[in-house]
């Protein structure tokens, strides 16, 4: 795929086969939020790759209880495989480079014939107790801050249509 048309046409996918990601596919993603870009090229963010299914509904549940919704939902709308997007807090720039290891995952996931969308409240997931847990299991400090998640497998639906581009976005000076 050219490298252009995978940034254009990368879309977020809300509907996933129930089928685990391959891992060569899997390797690609992890590979392509390696070399995103950091300030100073310090490398600070983490990803944890969260494919053990009660661990996924965990981390569904959290996210779901932040929402704080009446309703019955599922954040990750099914996806076999969720992406933890970290950053020390120590980090120089912990939030710039968690946002580009993500940004680029979610576009190789394309590239890789995976569908992904970003699933936000990280932040508020890994505050609580039940998340330190889970940060304390993976072996981090505690103190490492949610930046973002993706849903990460194979799409079960069509590839959306992109939303038509708001004017003014681009300023010539
Ligand atoms: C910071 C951020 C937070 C987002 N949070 C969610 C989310 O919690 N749930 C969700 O379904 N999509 C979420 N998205 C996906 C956006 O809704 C999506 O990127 C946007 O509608 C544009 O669609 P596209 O990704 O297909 O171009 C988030 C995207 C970003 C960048």
């Amino acid at each position: 795929m050219e490298a252009f048309d995978m940034l254009r046409n990368r879309r977020s996918i809300r509907k996933f086969k129930s089928d685990q990601v391959s891992e060569d596919a899997l390797e690609q993603v992890l590979e392509a939020g390696l070399y995103a870009a950091s300030g100073a090229g310090r490398q600070s963010a983490v990803t944890v790759v969260v494919q053990d299914p009660a661990t996924v509904a965990k981390i569904d549940e959290l996210n779901a209880k932040v929402l704080d919704s009446d309703q019955a939902v599922h954040p990750y709308y099914g996806a076999p495989t969720i992406l933890v997007v970290l950053a020390p807090k120590d980090a120089l720039t912990p939030t710039e480079d968690a946002v580009l290891m993500a940004g680029n995952m979610l576009n190789a996931a394309y590239a890789a014939g995976l569908g992904s969308c970003w699933i936000h409240r990280s932040k508020e997931v890994f505050e609580m107790p039940e998340g330190k847990e889970l940060l304390r299991a993976w072996g981090l400090p505690e103190d490492m801050a949610g930046v973002s998640s993706i849903a990460l497998g194979y799409a079960d639906c069509p590839q959306p249509e992109a939303a038509p581009r708001k004017e003014g976005r681009v300023v010539r000076a």
